[in-house]
């Protein structure tokens, strides 16, 4: 992933890369040139000593889940913002910590997930307007990709890997957050994955609204999209997405999507990672809170770890409960205020 970074940063004219660091330096050489070309940037395993030398103003965090507490610390400790990937931390307790560090500094910390940054999304986001007070929004994915490695070891491969992006992007077209969760995980007989490859789960969103989510990632045929197939019902009709083309809306008596004149739908500042860069740059430049900033996308995160513990549990769990839990994990008083940066907003630009 820190290849499609530089790429990214390199297509930026509003960015330039002052160095790349990795705890393995040639790693992150290969990487330079491969992608990059003759490129002369400062090297290393350090991230404090790179930073120096190359005059950073910011980090773009892409370790591993379990380094970007300690990765993120360290930008803060000298005064830098940071982009880093999903997940916002290995646990909540850590992203906790996070959250509280990013507005004791005062320092920016957004968390790129680059699924969000996807046009089909965006007009969903647009479409649902239209269809009066929401209902129910469905979630199916279904893919059979054999990754090898570390996601084939893992206790909850699909739910902490993957199923942050979709909650997250659930999230963002319904406008609500989440409230409680019940969900089962489960492994299909034929999986090969050693750690729960499927799960259902039902949330309750803000507002009374629920999100239904089932997965797997050994389903062979018929797969979805990666951002899986959607289908939203509200008052005056409903709305599905297949995950790549336009959605379709119909409204009550009417044929799919005629009698709506949609308009063009809002864009999102660029697809994907590029997508998040721009976002990060504008919030940088501007001061407008952006989407994935952390105290929001600490919500998205919770969902994932109330439904984890929802499935050991076998019972239904409260969102505001695991969050409590995994801030006293982290030593954080209850009354500790780690308020939400001044300007906030949903970030969907009008
Ligand atoms: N948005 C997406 O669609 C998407 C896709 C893939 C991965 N990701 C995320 O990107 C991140 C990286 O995933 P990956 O698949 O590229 O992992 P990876 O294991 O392939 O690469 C991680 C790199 O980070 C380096 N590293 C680890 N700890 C470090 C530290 N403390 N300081 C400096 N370097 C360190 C490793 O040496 C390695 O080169 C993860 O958070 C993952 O969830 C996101």
């Amino acid at each position: 992933m820190g290849r499609a970074w530089l790429r990214t940063v390199a297509a930026d004219d509003r960015v330039a890369l002052a160095g790349v660091v990795d705890l393995d330096p040639a790693t992150a050489r290969r990487a330079v040139a491969e992608e990059l070309g003759d490129v002369a940037v400062p090297v290393g395993a350090s991230l404090s000593e790179v930073a120096a030398r190359g005059g950073a103003q910011a980090v773009i965090d892409v370790t591993i889940p379990e380094a970007h507490l300690p990765v993120t610390l360290e930008a803060f400790g000298l005064g830098l913002p940071v982009l880093g990937e999903k997940p916002l931390a290995a646990d909540l307790a850590q992203a906790s910590t996070l959250v509280k560090a990013a507005a004791d500094s005062g320092l920016l910390f957004m968390v790129s997930q680059s699924r969000r940054y996807d046009p089909g999304l965006w007009a969903l986001r647009d479409r649902a307007a239209s269809l009066g007070d929401l209902g129910v929004l469905t979630q199916e994915f279904f893919r059979a990709p054999r990754f090898g490695g570390f996601r084939e070891a893992m206790e909850h491969p699909l739910v902490l890997d993957m199923a942050v992006h979709n909650f997250d992007a659930a999230r963002f077209v319904l406008g609500r957050d989440p409230v409680s969760v019940y969900c089962e995980e489960f492994n299909p007989s034929w999986s090969w994955y050693r750690g729960a490859a499927g799960a259902t789960a039902v949330f309750e969103m803000s507002g009374g609204v629920r999100f239904v989510y089932t997965g797997s990632w050994c389903a062979p045929g018929l797969e979805t999209s990666w951002n899986s197939r959607w289908r939203l019902s509200g008052a005056r009709g409903s709305a599905t997405w297949d995950g790549e083309d336009e959605p379709v809306t119909q409204l009550a008596d009417g044929a799919p999507g005629a009698e709506v004149d949609h308009g063009p739908a809002p864009l999102p500042p660029g697809t994907g990672t590029a997508g998040a860069l721009a976002e990060f740059v504008t919030a940088l430049r501007t001061g407008r809170v952006p989407m994935g900033e952390c105290h929001d996308n600490l919500l998205s995160l919770a969902m994932v770890h109330a439904a984890i513990a929802s499935s050991a549990a076998g019972a239904r769990v409260r969102v505001a409960d695991v969050l409590a839990s995994a801030r006293a994990e982290a030593g954080i008083p209850a009354q500790s205020p780690y308020p939400a940066p001044e300007k906030t907003g949903s970030g969907f630009p009008g």
